[in-house]
């Protein structure tokens, strides 16, 4: 009884099913904004590990289940057995007997499949080093609200090469659109993802040159979690990297800037840059909930039937 669905990566589903999910969060956010109560998910429970720290997708994913009825149980790896060296496998097979789905943050990617391999119910990506699929679907649902659908657009990509930049070649396949990565040398992207994109990917030094005509700039920290002791190394060869006002002046008109947050101002990003009228950083957090919400409900069936 292994045949759960998961959301580990965006290639997990089909174009036609990621473009459903999203425009389901469209309709979702909708109904909370109208005040409607939607329960399908009530009696269902989330369990959530959490190996790194979290904001958004902690309170997304708890407020997300809340709001449909169910319930989010929080997970730190210090106050459970996983912590002190039980198999993932045997956490897999217990907690799926007992709760409808399982988010987890964790380090290695191997640590989510291996989890899967061995869960009942689906299991969802809420980042790893590899991936962070979740916010892309944010991401996507907000490109769409904003300015339509991004297929045959142009989308720059600047700073490290990391899970975020990984998630957004998986989209570039997915969504059908064109990515320009942009970073320093040594910090390209995993070759894997690369390969798989063939050119619909390409890779500059030059933040100008991939910025230039872009419809949707996006970037992130330069230091990600788990790699604190590269910082100071990082902020010296990230430097030319920072996205500003005038970088984004040389993208589209019509260019928005992304940033999945948390914002290190003065980083990879200018003071101002997040008070740019260009930028849609806060609808993008929020609509972490409602593009969560849709996967909920795409992958955890009612328990109850209506009468
Ligand atoms: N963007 C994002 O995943 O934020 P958190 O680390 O706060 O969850
Ligand atoms: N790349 C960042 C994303 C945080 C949401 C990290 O992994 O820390």
């Amino acid at each position: 009884m292994m045949s759960a669905r998961h959301f580990l990566s965006m290639m997990d589903y089909t174009p036609d099913e990621l473009v459903g999910v999203i425009r389901r969060g469209i309709e979702l956010k909708d109904l909370r904004n109208r005040g409607v109560l939607f329960e399908p998910l009530k009696g269902r429970i989330l369990a959530m590990i959490f190996e790194k720290s979290s904001t958004r997708t902690r309170v997304s994913f708890e407020a997300g289940m809340i709001q449909l009825g169910g319930q989010a149980i929080f997970l730190s790896p210090r106050d459970t057995q996983l912590g002190r060296g039980e198999p993932i496998a045997d956490g897999a097979r217990v907690m799926s007997r007992m709760v409808d789905a399982v988010m987890i943050r964790t380090f290695a990617h191997g640590n989510l499949t291996e989890f899967a391999a061995h869960s009942r119910v689906p299991v969802i990506n809420g980042l790893s080093d590899d991936l962070h699929p979740c916010q892309l679907l944010a991401d996507m649902q907000t490109y769409l609200e904003h300015r339509g659908s991004i297929k045959g657009k142009t989308v720059a990509w600047i700073g490290d090469g990391n899970n975020m930049c990984n998630s957004y070649i998986e989209a570039a396949i997915q969504f059908d659109f064109q990515l320009r990565v942009a970073c320093p040398e040594g910090y390209e992207p995993n070759p894997q993802f690369m390969a798989l994109a063939g050119d619909r990917v390409t890779v500059t030094r030059d933040p100008r040159e991939a910025v230039k005509g872009a419809h949707l700039v996006s970037t992130d920290v330069w230091t990600s979690m788990g790699q604190e002791e590269e910082t100071a190394k990082r902020i010296a060869l990230f430097k030319p990297f920072q996205v500003t006002r005038a970088l984004l002046d040389l993208a589209a008109e019509d260019v928005v800037f992304m940033h999945c947050l948390p914002a290190h101002r003065g980083e990879e990003i200018s003071e101002d840059l997040l008070d740019d009228v260009r930028s849609v950083a806060w609808d993008q957090a929020e609509n972490r909930l409602h593009a969560q919400k849709a996967l909920l409900e795409f992958l955890v069936a009612p328990a109850y039937t209506p009468e």
